[in-house]
């Protein structure tokens, strides 16, 4: 039922659980922040002291039973995730917004997916980055028309696969007019972020075919080229997209740049990870959603568990040396796999 405003309980105040009330603070018209958690003590004080009104809790279930929110937001590490949804849906929350990656597991992702769509509850996952001016700025010019039939998607970060990898497959998809993959191929290498709380190889290169027949190249980690422009490590991301008449890229830390059928040379433009920027609109957007069926997220389950898949068949395509086909039927420990033979 549409509601003027939305209750939301929020677990997590580590940087990104301040980024989440900060942006349910900057839609008061929509949104009404009632508990805010954390078992860390003093965290908490520090966050829910700056929000008059809502109640600090420093236990989830209390917290869900007592205020009965209409979302759920959790924003934690990825080793925390099920057991959070699984939460959520018992205290028959509206909504739930988390954190990427959605899972560590291709397992616990289908479980969380099909948990959700069970029980009838809207889920979002954090890839917020394309509200950024650079990325709208590129898929405005892809969606013109300006550089042609796009035929191939090259994404890369320096960061590992399950740290960013979630995000630009997420982006690809995006840039992409929404068409989902139909097979991965991958290569993989080095085991020393398998430990890591983000695990995943050192470094991954995927090549995906989308269902319209453009090709998506991901490369993520250790291996992973430079973007332009001196970035930071975790700014040193970007995606390409190249067409019959010209290409456009947006480079995270520093804008877009773009040649096209129009442009007689190079054109660019700033932009930059700006998350006070992005986050505000890609909860709004969570508003629209519950007032409105048809106003489905960008960043909904369905399109997370897929982009999931596409990351999750990079590993095993290079695990199995084959092409995978998605959806991917078995739910096999990848990662886990993955140790015994890096
Ligand atoms: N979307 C983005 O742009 C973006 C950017 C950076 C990080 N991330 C993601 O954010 C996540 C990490 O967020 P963070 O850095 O804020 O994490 P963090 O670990 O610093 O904070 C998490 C907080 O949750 C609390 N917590 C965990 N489990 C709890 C429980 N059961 N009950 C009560 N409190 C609990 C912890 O005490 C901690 O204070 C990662 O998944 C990372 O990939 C996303």
């Amino acid at each position: 039922m549409k509601k003027d405003k939305y209750s939301v309980a929020l677990l997590g105040c580590g940087p990104r659980g301040r980024d989440h009330a900060r942006a349910f603070a900057d839609n008061p018209a929509r949104f009404e922040l009632v508990g805010i958690c954390d078992k860390d003590a003093e965290r908490l004080q520090s966050v829910s002291s700056t929000y008059e009104g809502a109640e600090p809790y420093t236990d989830a279930e209390r917290m869900l039973s007592e205020l009965k929110p209409d979302v759920f937001c959790f924003a934690t590490l990825p080793r925390i995730r099920l057991e959070l949804v699984e939460l959520g849906v018992r205290h028959g929350v509206k909504a739930i917004a988390y954190e990427k990656p959605m899972a560590t597991s291709l397992g616990e992702a289908r479980r969380i997916h099909d948990l959700c769509e069970k029980a009838g509850i809207k889920t979002i996952v954090s890839h917020q980055h394309k509200y950024g001016n650079h990325w709208l700025r590129v898929k405005e010019i892809i969606d013109s028309g300006d550089i042609g039939e796009i035929h191939t998607i090259h994404a890369t970060a320096k960061g590992w696969l399950l740290q960013y990898g979630t995000h630009l497959v997420d982006y690809m998809m995006f840039l992409n007019g929404g068409h989902r993959g139909t097979w991965v191929v991958g290569h993989v290498h080095g085991k020393e972020k398998l430990v890591d709380s983000h695990p995943s190889p050192d470094y991954a290169l995927g090549q995906i075919e989308f269902e319209n027949g453009v090709r998506g190249i991901l490369e993520c980690g250790s291996l992973a080229p430079d973007q332009p422009g001196g970035n930071s490590f975790w700014m040193n991301v970007g995606a390409t997209v190249y067409g019959s008449e010209g290409y456009a890229q947006v480079i995270v830390g520093s804008g877009w740049q773009a040649s096209t059928r129009s442009s007689s040379g190079l054109i660019e433009g700033s932009g930059g990870f700006d998350v006070e920027h992005d986050q505000a609109p890609y909860i709004r957007d969570l508003a629209d959603w519950l007032d409105d069926p048809a106003k489905v997220h960008p960043c909904n389950g369905d399109v997370t568990y897929h982009g999931f898949e596409m990351v999750m068949g990079v590993c095993l395509s290079s695990l199995e040396r084959r092409k995978i086909t998605l959806p991917i039927e078995s739910c096999e420990p990848i990662m886990e796999r993955l140790k015994s033979v890096l």
